[in-house]
């Protein structure tokens, strides 16, 4: 079972409830988003591979500690991730992009591929997937599937808000990627909305609602 972890620190938790509250604004509710995505890269990068490099300081000659491998690949599920991207991005500046387009086919309702494009070298790079929103899971799941066929080293996945349900589902279709998540809600209502949750983060953070 994939291990679960809830940033609860308190600025993301003050943060997270001003996102929450249904009159922020678009500019508001994107910068908090940005804000607390940096906070979030924060943590999910704690464990990345380190190797040493010989520098030369004003001083002495040493053995300084730098990221190891490939560059660290960011990868989006369209359109929310997007915005979480951007804040990690802020902590992480030389982070690959990669963007996973999906949506359900209201006939089969399963997952179907619009976009797909990865850096390349995944083999050599760590993936962290970013959507804001794990609900159902179901294009959580999707987007990672598709993304083990590249052979990213590691893969890691980051949200801002879980429902329970999303949570299980993730964990039974992918029990090696670990999730990182601000908070985990009540529950899915029949929308397949996350309650409390905030509502639709796409159209809150790019005002199209
Ligand atoms: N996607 C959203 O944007 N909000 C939810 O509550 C669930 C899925």
């Amino acid at each position: 079972m994939s291990e679960v972890t809830v940033v609860d620190h308190p600025l993301i938790q003050h943060k997270l409830t001003l996102m929450r509250q249904e009159g922020r604004s678009t500019a508001g509710f994107r910068r908090l988003l940005e804000e607390i995505a940096l906070l979030l890269g924060y943590e999910v990068t704690h464990d990345l591979p380190l190797t040493n490099e010989t520098i030369q300081t004003p001083l002495a000659e040493m053995q300084a500690p730098v990221l190891d491998g490939k560059k660290v690949v960011l990868v989006s599920i369209l359109r929310a991730g997007n915005g979480l991207m951007e804040g990690i991005l802020q902590l992480i500046p030389s982070a690959r992009v990669g963007h996973i387009g999906l949506f359900r086919d209201p006939e089969t309702l399963q997952a179907v591929e619009y976009y797909f494009k990865m850096p390349d070298n995944m083999q050599s790079r760590d993936a962290i997937v970013v959507d804001p929103m794990l609900a159902t899971g179901h294009s959580a799941a999707a987007a990672i599937s598709r993304l083990k066929e590249t052979n990213p080293r590691s893969i890691k996945f980051v949200c801002l808000l879980a429902a329970p349900e999303g949570v299980a589902h993730l964990q039974e279709k992918h029990p090696d990627v670990p999730i990182f998540t601000a908070a985990i809600d009540s529950h899915l209502n029949d929308h397949g909305y996350i309650v409390p949750g905030l509502g639709d983060a796409g159209d809150r953070m790019y005002g199209t609602k």
